[in-house]
């Protein structure tokens, strides 16, 4: 089946808001090409999320979040909800990024809580999964990604699973110029794709599986054209413009 590329620049903790209006405002004169073709979101910081949402008016990239808290509102210092992120103008929210889950003690149970309490308000998850350079190195990729998909959608029903998008970012690749070789990324990929057969049947035909890592424009088509590679989560390079552009134009069939 052929599933729409997905590509996502996950802004991190980068950009004042009048840095990351001028950021909307180069892509979109460079986007306008490819709008339609690809589907296209950007990650700011919480901070700057309104003003994203008022500089993509009339363009077709979408609004993410990089992250959210799964209580609808209550005392929770330093949070965000759901809610408040759709209230915002959010069409999807990243969960479980390696960042989150070292840095800042995210877990597969907080995970599949946050992908419940995004899907009840119709925002769409991109999941991270991924393993360390320590765990590829023991053989484990397949046992930790298999573990952290499984217990990210564990409950929820083949249409939810048919939203989401899971973002597979080996832990080793992220922010360090090292990219899976399409080789390796296929693999995960494709046991990805057939964890997903197993848990909800066909809905797994329309989950998006983007590549994160290391994405540049010399290596996105590549990674791109393979079959269970359906985007990319994309850090350092989506900061900026021409980069993320050509790494859009990298995911045109
Ligand atoms: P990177 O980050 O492209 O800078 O490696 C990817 C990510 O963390 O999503």
């Amino acid at each position: 089946m052929a599933r729409t590329r997905f590509v996502c620049g996950n802004w991190k903790m980068h950009k004042t808001q009048a840095e990351a209006r001028e950021l909307v405002r180069a892509l979109g004169a460079l986007l306008a090409p490819v709008a339609g073709r690809v589907q296209v979101a950007v990650a700011p910081p919480f901070t700057a999320l309104s003003a994203v949402q008022a500089a993509l008016a009339g363009s077709a990239v979408e609004l993410a979040a990089q992250d959210v808290h799964w209580e609808k509102q209550g005392a929770f210092t330093g949070e965000v909800s759901a809610p408040m992120l759709l209230d915002a103008g959010c069409r999807h929210a990243i969960v479980g990024h390696s960042e989150r889950r070292q840095l800042f003690g995210e877990t597969d149970e907080t995970v599949r809580k946050k992908v419940v309490a995004l899907l009840g308000v119709g925002i769409l998850p991109i999941v991270c999964v991924g393993e360390t350079l320590a765990e590829r190195e023991a053989g484990r990729t397949l046992e930790v990604v298999g573990r952290q998909v499984q217990n990210a959608l564990q409950g929820l029903p083949a249409p939810d699973v048919a939203r989401l998008t899971v973002a597979y970012e080996p832990v080793w690749a992220i922010g360090t110029g090292k990219t899976a070789t399409p080789a390796q990324a296929q693999e995960v990929h494709g046991a990805i794709r057939s964890l997903l057969r197993d848990l909800a049947g066909e809905a797994a035909e329309r989950v998006r599986i983007q590549y994160g890592g290391s994405v540049k424009p010399d290596n996105a088509a590549e990674l791109m054209a393979l079959p269970d590679v359906d985007g990319a989560l994309v850090g350092g390079a989506a900061l900026k413009a021409d980069d993320f552009i050509q790494i859009i134009r990298g995911a045109i069939r």
